[in-house]
């Protein structure tokens, strides 16, 4: 289980650990963001930490940024830190269970579904999902009566429905099941990083739905072949045409599979953005005022439309939400998503004249990065209009032979990660979470709840037990239906 250390010179400083194979991995896996932090101020942006008997190193700030981003991928890879977790989810044949080269082929694919074209069908597909499930939240509640609503779950549930209805397709929509999701999702364990095919009774469970889930996607594959579709702007639609550049196809297998990764990818990722935007904004009103003013700008021309007369969003109006696309960016720079990034060092590699051993894991951290002081002033701060303007933390994403994010990859501010592994959804979580936030705040008023205990605000925790950063429980919000006047 444990990997010795190495024997290398010039190791980067090892934080201090009392118990053997144990090490930090408690104190890290609390608050992996005030753990690293501490470790920061003690030993610098590169140090060693101990958990579950393997050696972490973190590389910290805009070099250390820089430098996991885009190390080699003979000194350190990404397959190696993440295939035993993902690929009994996924399935075979695409992401880590494929040389990076052929899983490149597979991210263009993707990229290339997600057209202008296709965002363009999507806003109206999304707007939808969003009225036809918030109606069914407040089926038997008039409008003023406040609910509590689990915030999490109900993003949850609208991120499922509009990510499987744009990027799968109606049918998967239609007769997408909860069960399997939740069974796939479910034997996505952290531990597994670390070892190898625990026997977990989740797992079972996860490798029925990994089936079950490939079936159904293949089943639609095959009745989109017989009836010839080609108009749908989906990405089952993308990958079904795809081509790599030795003249072969993704099996259907390799398709399914890759529709699961996205699904599972952008799941949790969007569903907890769009949750800390509602509960960022349930602090701030007067930022809510200013974003209905800009809807208000933007589709009508006035300042002043009331909210229930504003027309239908569209790519295009959306694209112009620039305080929404600051309110997204300084939610994600607060609370991003994924708060450690991993890679497995295959070959011992310097960085500022340390060496990081092979066998060691490597880590990048975001969200340390996100809350540096001297580039973001009261760094705790929910700011919005810091990014104003700016390009940071969004940028253009290509591939092969191009370099890919070399320039932006030495940045303290990288909620979708760089170079070969950037984010491929990040334009369509732009569009999913600007929509469905400016639909709510729209037709819904919310405020946070109270401790029951205190009788305080209650502005949840991060719970950082998963690899993605949720609002911890209670993570309520006090919602109404905006009553409007005859
Ligand atoms: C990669 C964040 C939404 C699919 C990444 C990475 C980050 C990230 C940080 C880099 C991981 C690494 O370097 O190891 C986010 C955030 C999202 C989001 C913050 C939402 C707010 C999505 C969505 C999808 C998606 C909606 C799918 C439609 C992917 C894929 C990769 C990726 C396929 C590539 C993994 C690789 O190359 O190894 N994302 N993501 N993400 N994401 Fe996202």
């Amino acid at each position: 289980f444990s990997s010795p250390r190495s024997t290398a010179k010039n190791q980067p400083p090892m934080v201090k650990y009392t118990i053997p194979f144990l090490g930090n991995t408690i104190e890290y896996g609390i608050d992996p963001v005030k753990f690293l932090q501490k470790c920061q101020k003690t030993y610098g942006d590169c140090f060693t930490f101990l958990m579950l008997g393997r050696h972490m190193t973190v590389t910290l700030g805009a070099d250390g940024n820089h430098f996991l981003f885009n190390v080699k991928l003979k000194d350190a890879s990404a397959e190696g830190a993440y295939e035993t977790l993902t690929v009994p989810v996924f399935g075979k044949e695409v992401v880590y269970d494929v040389p990076n080269a052929l899983f490149m082929e597979q991210k263009k694919f993707v990229k290339d579904a997600l057209s202008t074209a296709a965002f363009k069908t999507y806003v109206p597909i999304i707007t939808a999902e969003v009225k036809d499930y918030m109606d069914s939240v407040f089926k038997n509640v008039p409008a003023g009566k406040e609910i509590e609503m689990e915030t999490f779950e109900a993003m949850s549930q609208l991120t499922i429905r509009t990510a499987s209805h744009c990027l799968m397709g109606k049918e998967i929509r239609d007769g997408f099941l909860t069960k399997l999701y939740h069974d796939l999702d479910a034997g996505f364990a952290p531990i597994n990083v670390f070892f190898k095919w625990l026997p977990l009774p989740a797992f079972f469970a996860r490798d029925r739905a990994n089936k079950e889930m490939t079936d159904l996607f293949k089943s639609i594959i095959k009745k989109r072949k017989a009836e010839n579709d080609t108009e749908t702007l989906d990405v089952l639609n993308g990958l079904m045409k795809a081509e790599y550049k030795d003249g072969s196809r993704p099996s259907d297998d390799a398709i399914a599979h890759l529709m699961i990764a996205l699904l599972l990818g952008g799941q949790h990722t969007s569903s907890t953005t769009s949750s800390w935007m509602l509960f960022e904004l349930a602090r701030r009103p007067d930022v809510i005022a200013d974003l209905l003013k800009e809807q208000s700008m933007v589709l009508t021309g006035k300042p002043d439309t009331p909210a229930h007369l504003l027309p239908d969003l569209t790519y295009e109006t959306l694209r112009q939400l620039s305080l929404m696309d600051c309110v997204m960016k300084e939610t994600l720079r607060l609370h991003a998503p994924i708060h450690t990034i991993m890679r497995l060092v295959e070959n011992d590699v310097e960085f500022k004249g340390m060496t990081i051993p092979k066998g060691n894991f490597v880590c990048a951290a975001p969200q340390v990065s996100h809350l540096t002081e001297s580039k973001f002033p009261e760094p705790y701060k929910f700011d919005p209009l810091r990014h104003m303007g700016s390009d940071e933390g969004s940028g253009e994403w290509t591939i092969n032979g191009v370099d890919i994010a070399q320039k932006s990859a030495r940045s303290l501010f990288l909620p979708f990660g760089a170079g070969r592994h950037r984010c491929i959804g990040e334009a369509f979580a732009f569009i999913q979470n600007k929509t469905i936030i400016a639909l709510f705040i729209r037709e819904y008023a919310h405020r946070l709840g109270t401790d029951p205990k205190t009788g305080k605000q209650w502005f949840p925790e991060p719970d950082y037990t998963s690899l993605i950063t949720i609002p911890k429980v209670p993570r309520k919000l006090l919602v109404k239906k905006k009553e409007v006047a005859a």
